[in-house]
């Protein structure tokens, strides 16, 4: 088996590029048939999400716009905890529907409090599509309408995802190495 180093870490091969581009034209149909004449607006959250924003985004066949932002927190008061904002988000949202595109939902943390924001926004719906999901790590209510590949709790790296900023050019995925 074809180990990579990242860092400190070995990691090993897990889902391989092809499996990838047949799951995510699957996925782009789905969204093609769910949303044939409301022009949705994508909003890929930046920097994880950029590769799967791409190959979802080219095999549409609808109508759609796409835009990216990127997520920063910050120290909220002590009843509302760390707050979760987007910066680059410019488009008026109210009477569009919006697909938020995610790299990966791991407790749901991230996705959770963004979800105040966007929907103080207005916008006539909301889904998400993630490229990948860890179900046993999840503890916040978030769920996502489109998933690429729900995997096991284990730190995963390549197809925009990154260990420390490494990996993410690697056109397939790899996991942390036991
Ligand atoms: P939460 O817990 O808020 O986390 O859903 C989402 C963010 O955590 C990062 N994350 C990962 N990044 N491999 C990565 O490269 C992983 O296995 C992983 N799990 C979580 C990621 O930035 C995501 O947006
Ligand atoms: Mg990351």
């Amino acid at each position: 088996m074809q180990t990579i180093q990242l860092h400190d870490k070995q990691f090993v091969p897990y889902i391989d590029a092809a499996a990838i581009e047949e799951r995510i034209k699957l996925l782009a149909q789905q969204i093609d048939a769910d949303y044939k004449q409301e022009r949705p607006l994508f909003i890929g959250i930046l920097n994880g999400s950029f590769l799967f924003a791409a190959d979802l985004f080219r095999h549409l066949t609808i109508e759609a716009e796409i835009s990216f932002i990127k997520l920063a927190s910050y120290k909220g008061t002590s009843s509302t905890g760390n707050v979760i904002t987007a910066i680059g988000l410019e488009e008026d949202l109210s009477n569009r529907h919006v697909v938020i595109i995610e790299d990966i939902i791991d407790t749901g943390k991230t996705l959770h409090s963004f979800m105040h924001e966007l929907n103080n926004r207005a916008p006539k719906s909301i889904k998400i599509a993630s490229f990948l999901t860890k179900p046993s790590a999840l503890q916040f209510p978030i769920t996502a309408d489109y998933v690429g590949f729900e995997i096991p709790n284990k730190f995963v790296v390549g197809y925009g995802l990154d260990y420390d900023g490494l990996g993410r050019n690697i056109p397939s995925l790899y996991q942390l190495s036991e």
